[in-house]
């Protein structure tokens, strides 16, 4: 019997970085708007049977229009999002629950519309393979731990131990919604973080450094030049 997996897919954030007035998921890129772009290349994979997104209430409509519009298959549901993206990927497990749970859930930010078909099939395989599956890149800069007091440099980690981590990040389902149950009560900034805390071995896949989320002004325009 082949595995149930479902897309879980946080957008409801307010993008503080991007813009006061413009929500970045609604911004164009090459005339698609951004949660579009991640959610045609979402569905397009046949590993994945259904996608549950996490919105705020107020955009709720308009991505329901948006989904119409390009004709998005497999869209299940739009839950309400969370203050932070840890309460909305909650949110969204607590709806699969309720519908009677799944085998694996792939998560995949809202925000990263550059994602390809490959790095999510990779991902899953790995995660069916070995239980998990975080995709990265090895970071390109040295990076340092500073005293955020005083400026100064604590420690250089060894470059080559490092990585960039992005989405999506593929996890057995009771294993992730155990995890945010468990530790509703502390902050992570992404879901493998949980799951590390419990003692969860965590496997990682290569994705791509054109997989970025837009984050900032200049990153829509990046995006821009990666699809050309
Ligand atoms: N997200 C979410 N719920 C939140 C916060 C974030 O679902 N309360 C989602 C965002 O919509 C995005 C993804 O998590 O798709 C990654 O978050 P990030 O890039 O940080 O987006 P924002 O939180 O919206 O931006 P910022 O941190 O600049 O405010
Ligand atoms: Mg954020």
């Amino acid at each position: 019997l082949s595995d149930k997996i479902l897309a879980l897919i946080p957008a409801a954030g307010s993008g503080t970085r991007y813009s006061k007035i413009k929500n970045k998921l609604f911004e164009k890129i090459k005339k698609i708007p951004v949660i579009i772009r991640s959610l045609i290349t979402v569905s397009s994979v046949s590993l994945i049977n259904e996608i549950i997104i996490c919105a705020a209430p107020e955009i709720i409509s308009h991505i329901e229009n948006l989904i119409f519009e390009y004709k998005i298959k497999k869209v299940k549901k739009i839950v309400s999002g969370g203050k932070t993206r840890q309460e909305s990927v909650f949110n969204g497990l607590l709806y699969i629950k309720g519908i009677g749970g799944c085998d694996f859930v792939v998560v995949h930010d809202g925000a990263r519309p550059l994602v390809t078909t490959e790095i999510l099939q990779k991902a899953i395989i790995t995660a069916k393979d070995k239980g998990s599956c975080v995709i990265g890149m090895p970071v390109k800069d040295t990076i340092k731990k500073i005293n955020p007091k005083t400026g100064m440099i604590i420690e250089t980690p060894e470059r080559n131990l490092l990585w960039n981590i992005q989405t999506p990040q593929v996890f057995r389902f009771k294993e992730l919604l155990d995890a945010h149950e468990l530790l509703q009560k502390e902050t992570f900034t992404d879901d493998s973080a949980l799951l590390e805390n419990l003692g969860h071995s965590i496997f990682t896949g290569m994705g791509s450094y054109k997989n970025i989320k837009i984050t900032s002004e200049e990153d829509l325009k990046i995006a821009e030049i990666f699809l050309d």
